[in-house]
């Protein structure tokens, strides 16, 4: 059967990743999840003292070691996908509120874009791919077969983010993670460099209400549609 490239974008914890993910192990492709490598990026700036709270981020030096940056994935034994900063396992860390409230204002960095988006480029020439992000059907692949686009409200998105904050152990208190996810709202909405939209043909999901397997079945059928459509031509 003929592979295609799905490419999902959306809000920050609008469920984008679950379903991503649960897709593409339904489907036996590859899954690569762009904002991990936003996020790895932004520890590597806070780790290296290029990035706080207070000064914002050291653009000039952060991009005189961007070469120096390497982000790749591994398949963990349980079967979930790890993202390495340098060849080490950051999966953790890189989902910290600390990385959460530095990483929009990082991948506003033209630089920082072009480099990544290159980097999941790559990993698309084959097709048989999901990647999820903010511009994947935009401007990663603006070509992709299949595109969806998930909406889920602020405070759906910022109650489901707590509860996953909380059974991680990290004690976080709604109204700071709501303002958390409205500040990233505001900021992947209206940067200048491929800013969080809908592609013109992108399907809307929304998951406000949906459960998980519904939300799955939705997908499956599209993507069964596309694939049938792909091999008829
Ligand atoms: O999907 P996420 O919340 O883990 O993404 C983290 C941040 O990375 C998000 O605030 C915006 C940025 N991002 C981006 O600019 N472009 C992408 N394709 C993916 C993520």
């Amino acid at each position: 059967m003929k592979k295609i490239i799905v490419a999902i974008d959306g809000y920050s914890s609008s469920g984008k990743s679950t379903m991503a993910k649960d897709l593409a192990k339904r489907i036996g492709y590859l899954y690569v999840d762009s904002g991990a490598m936003y996020r790895a990026v932004t520890l590597y700036a806070l780790r290296h003292g290029l990035a706080d709270a207070e000064r914002g981020v050291d653009v000039d030096n952060l991009l005189r070691v961007l070469p120096d940056i390497e982000i790749s994935f591994m398949l963990a034994p349980d079967g979930s996908q790890h993202t390495l900063l340098n060849g080490e396992d950051v999966e953790k860390e890189i989902r910290l509120m600390e990385v959460s409230d530095m990483v929009s204002p990082i991948s506003v960095i033209p630089e920082v874009r072009h480099r990544l988006t290159a980097l999941q480029q790559s990993y698309g020439v084959n097709k048989g791919i999901v990647m999820d992000g903010r511009d994947i059907g935009t401007t990663v692949f603006p070509d992709a077969e299949m595109k969806v686009f998930v909406e889920a409200s602020p405070e759906i998105r910022a109650r489901r983010r707590v509860d996953e904050l909380l059974a991680k152990g990290e004690n976080v208190a709604y109204e700071d993670v709501y303002r958390n996810v409205c500040e990233r709202d505001r900021i992947d909405t209206t940067r200048k460099e491929s800013p969080l939209r809908k592609a013109d043909d992108a399907r809307v999901l929304n998951n406000d209400t949906l459960t998980r397997e519904e939300q799955m079945q939705w997908m499956l059928d599209l993507f069964n549609t596309i694939v049938s459509d792909e091999t008829a031509d």
